[in-house]
């Protein structure tokens, strides 16, 4: 479906749970937010697929929290491959739990994985994730080539000045594997506030010091914003999403469900339309006339620059 600003949306990031098993420095350091007491049932999420289907919406990216806590995870991926009119489903994971569901993730169809991953130090690891076990993690990226996928994306995100040599060593993974990289750079949401970031050209800085020229693709890789390349040698690609320093919300496609039935249509605002009121109705106009609303009023961008500090968790937004 088009919306206002002539943007072809077809993908929706739709977050399962927002639980967590880790507590990330710059998403959810402490307890003190209270979770979700009811999120979306399976039946509800399908049938809220099925009108983003109709509408156009092809591609899904399952999301948290960490999406792996919730039980019926798999179960969900499984019905939504089969859905007519869903062409891709992808996860997005922190990697803790992979290694033990890797076969039943698998066995659904599930297209893609992406795990989330700032640090090839064990202590840092823990130290930013609060609770987390980095071989865990590890363990979860073999996983996933053993069960046959050929390719896997990682997210990081470099916190500061001081993530250089975690960067230049999380970038080594694509050059043994086909992974690709992608480096985010930090949002001012949440607890992402107190971090100052790194630009993606400096990463790209860091990087061309260690590995040589980056070559930008002509190609782009995958449906989302990141902009690709390779260093000379290395076997998968490295991207930079750079919603700051580049901003693409001009050529953004995309709308996000959180798990309580919110249609967030900007990462970055509070608009957007709860679908509650309309999954209480027997039949699918209004969920239709509320999920069409909530595309036409995505808003033509976000509003990073502006000083006032965007305080709502991304922990339940889902990245
Ligand atoms: N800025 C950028 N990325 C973030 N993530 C969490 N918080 C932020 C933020 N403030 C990332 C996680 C994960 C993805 C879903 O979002 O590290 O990779
Ligand atoms: Fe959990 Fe991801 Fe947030 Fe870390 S960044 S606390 S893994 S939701």
């Amino acid at each position: 479906m088009i919306d206002s600003y002539g943007r072809d949306i077809s993908y929706a990031r739709i977050s399962i749970t927002d639980r967590c098993n880790l507590r990330c420095v710059y998403c959810r350091p402490d307890s003190s937010s209270p979770f979700t007491a009811e999120v979306l049932s399976i039946e509800e999420i399908l049938r809220i697929c099925r009108v983003f289907a109709s509408f156009g919406i092809h591609t899904i990216k399952i999301t948290g929290g960490e999406p792996l806590v919730r039980s019926d995870a798999a179960e969900l991926i499984r019905r939504l491959k089969g859905l007519p009119g869903i062409e891709r489903v992808s996860l997005t994971t922190n990697g803790q739990l992979l290694s033990g569901m890797v076969q039943t993730l698998r066995d659904t169809g599930l297209d893609e994985i992406t795990i989330s991953l700032n640090t090839l130090k064990s202590d840092t690891y823990s130290r930013l994730t609060g609770q987390g076990e980095l071989a865990r993690t590890l363990a979860g990226i073999d996983a996933v080539f053993d069960a046959g996928w050929t390719t896997l994306k990682l997210n990081c995100v470099p916190l500061s000045a001081e993530s250089r040599n975690d960067a230049v060593q999380i970038a080594a993974l694509s050059r043994d594997r086909n992974i690709q990289t992608r480096f985010i750079e930090m949002m001012p949401i949440g607890a992402g506030i107190s971090f100052p970031g790194i630009s993606s050209t400096t990463v790209r800085n860091w990087l061309e010091a260690e590995y040589g020229p980056y070559t930008i693709h002509m190609d782009k890789l995958g449906h989302g914003p990141a902009r690709y390349g390779r260093f000379k040698g290395f076997t998968g690609s490295i991207g930079f999403i750079a919603p700051l320093s580049e901003p693409f919300c001009e050529c953004c496609n995309r709308i996000r469900l959180d798990c309580n039935g919110f249609i967030r249509s900007c990462l970055h605002q509070d608009t957007g339309t709860n679908l509650q009121p309309a999954l209480v109705q027997a039949d699918d106009a209004e969920l239709e006339a509320a999920i069409r609303s909530a595309i036409l009023n995505k808003p033509q961008g976000h509003r990073f620059s502006h000083t006032e500090p965007f305080r709502q968790a991304m922990f339940r937004i889902g990245g």
